[in-house]
């Protein structure tokens, strides 16, 4: 048997059954299934997966800026993110654990088509998921606060199992739209996902929100059932027009 690779081609040449597959034998072991009914798991979780028409919706109901998927993800350019723990984050065990995932790093380092790429992987695998930036997230929920519906968003948010939460620091809150956030955080706190991404260390989110205080308590809560996952080196942005710039480590 072919051992499982994670180059680029191969990764998603059979994206649902190689995603599905260990999942479900981890479960099938553990609850006794016999050959059978792992079979019928494997082959109705690829059925659902190509019910491309719902998974269709889903990926516009999420309002991504752009799809990505993993297989456009140049791993072999951005060298600080294994491509294994990437494709094991696919397999979704994270959502279905109400786990979180966060991306910190550098501009242009791919934190956002990672995000996305996972994100239209568990809408394309049937889960409902949505996308904005921070301040979107914050816009939308001091909108709700001013109708009197914060509690009614939060819990219909809450029914969505993941929501993407881009662009975190790239504008300071004031102290009304850090405790929006703040709430948004809290309320899916072991409920549901969030995959999180920031260009700011956590240590330099205090100065974000302002009070350091706060941000511990958010940090905690973020951060205590979370993948994170720190991209490092130059931005992709500039690899076409500013190759130059960038002094060749040993990169093709
Ligand atoms: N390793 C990569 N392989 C292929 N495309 C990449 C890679 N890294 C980034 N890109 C592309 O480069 C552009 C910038 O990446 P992305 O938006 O994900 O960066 P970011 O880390 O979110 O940056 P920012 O902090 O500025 O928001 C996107 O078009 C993305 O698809
Ligand atoms: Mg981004």
């Amino acid at each position: 048997m072919r051992a499982v690779s994670c180059p680029r081609s191969a990764a998603l040449k059979a994206p649902r059954i190689r995603q599905t597959a260990e999942t479900l034998a981890k479960q099938a072991r553990a609850e006794g299934w016999d050959y059978e009914a792992y079979l019928a798991a494997v082959l109705s979780e690829e059925v659902t997966a190509r019910d491309s028409h719902g998974g269709e919706n889903r990926v516009r109901f999420a309002r991504f800026p752009q799809v990505k998927t993993l297989d456009d993800f140049d791993f072999a350019f951005q060298r600080s993110v294994k491509c294994d723990e990437v494709m094991h984050l696919a397999q979704l065990d994270f959502l279905r654990e109400k786990k979180n995932v966060i991306f910190l790093g550098p501009p242009g380092t791919g934190k956002t088509h990672l995000s996305i790429a996972l994100a239209v992987q568990a809408a394309r695998l049937g889960y409902r998921v949505q996308f904005a930036t921070a301040q979107g997230w914050v816009t939308r929920l001091a909108k709700a606060k001013k109708q009197g519906r914060l509690d009614e968003e939060l819990e219909k948010l809450g029914r969505i199992p993941l929501l993407i939460v881009d662009e975190v620091g790239y504008i300071p809150f004031d102290p009304e739209a850090a405790s929006l956030f703040f709430a948004l955080v809290s309320s899916r706190y072991e409920r549901s996902s969030l995959i999180v991404s920031s260009n700011k260390t956590f240590s330099s989110w205090a100065e974000i929100f302002g009070d350091p205080v706060a941000v511990a308590a958010l940090v905690d809560r973020l951060v205590h059932h979370a993948e994170v996952i720190v991209m490092r080196g130059e931005g992709y942005r500039l690899k076409g027009e500013g190759k130059e710039l960038l002094e060749g480590e040993g990169r093709n």
